[in-house]
């Protein structure tokens, strides 16, 4: 299906092969043994230069669910980058020990540059505030799967929208589906960037931008909520001051739909009070989980076994 093929943003896939991904995803968690041992014999490398949880262990969990093995690191300083090799070197490396090659990044285009020196294909697991396509994939299952369609939602983003790679994936994604509209809530410092506002005007997207996540919240389909990221800030006191600026609890659910799904892409901080965890339309633990199961269609996809 996709074999061969890099994922360094969502626009590098069509809607169609995106949506085959999703059929393939249904299929792997409801069919018990589907594709298990399809990838015995190919080796990932999952090179993080930046921490993760979810990332790192569900591309791991998929790849040894689907029967390979993963070799790579979690922590740069135990590479030879910590001793100046470049990422060009450290890519060619990796791709004559693996079949795929798995990147989190904190420089943006860090990814796009190891696909032009990686003979196997790149994933791209986050560069700096640029792009997390394999983010994007997880959010939009998660969407179909608990909304049944995209087509027609209202979504709000909520928090960190200048800095947040996953907020400008999904909503570059978002923007190829018909009838989607969208609400970007966030504090002037931390508003969604220039370039994502003019291409939703080109591409005739409605959206408001607002600061009140109360006036938000009833007309939303979906809120995706995000961390305020301390590490994108070059300054701690403004991290502060902007980082408690919204925090979704019980109050502001009562406001909303009853069929409104929240989403984060973990992980949270305060910005979701522990008390929405029990409330039905709290999404974000099973977002997590379809994330494992739209990798392992990703990387059985790449690696050419279906
Ligand atoms: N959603 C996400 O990227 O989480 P991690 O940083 O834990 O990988």
């Amino acid at each position: 299906m996709l074999k061969g093929r890099s994922l360094i943003e969502p626009g590098n896939f069509t809607i169609e092969e995106m949506d085959d991904l999703f059929t393939l995803a249904e299929k792997i968690e409801n069919e018990e043994g589907y594709l298990r041992e399809s990838c015995r014999g190919k080796l990932l490398a999952t090179l993080f230069f930046e921490p993760s949880t979810r990332t790192r262990l569900s591309f791991e969990a998929a790849m040894q669910r689907l029967g390979g093995s993963c070799l790579g690191f979690a922590d740069p300083g135990s590479s030879s980058a910590s001793k100046g090799e470049s990422l060009a070197d450290t890519i060619r490396m990796a791709a004559s020990y693996a079949d795929a090659i798995v990147m989190r990044n904190p420089k943006e285009g860090a990814a796009l540059l190891a696909s032009r020196y990686s003979p196997v294909p790149v994933i791209n697991a986050g560069d700096g505030g640029h792009h997390h396509p394999t983010q994007t994939l997880t959010d939009l299952l998660t969407i179909k799967r608990l909304r049944g369609s995209i087509k027609g939602l209202t979504v709000g983003f909520c928090g960190d929208l200048k800095f947040g790679r996953t907020v400008h994936s999904l909503a570059k994604a978002l923007a190829r589906y018909e009838d989607v509209g969208m609400v970007f809530v966030a504090p002037d410092e931390l508003k969604v960037p220039e370039y994502i506002i003019h291409l939703l005007q080109k591409e005739g997207i409605k959206f408001l931008e607002t600061k009140s996540l109360e006036e938000a919240m009833p007309g939303l389909d979906v809120l995706y909520m995000t961390r305020v990221q301390r590490e994108r800030f070059f300054n701690e006191e403004d991290y502060i001051r902007l980082k408690d600026t919204y925090v979704l609890n019980k109050e502001k659910m009562e406001l909303a739909k009853n069929e409104l799904i929240v989403l984060h892409p973990l992980p949270r901080v305060n910005e979701i009070a522990v008390e929405v965890d029990t409330d039905p339309r709290a999404a974000y633990f099973k977002q997590a989980k379809y994330g494992m199961y739209v990798r392992m269609a990703l990387l059985s996809s790449i690696l050419g076994v279906v």
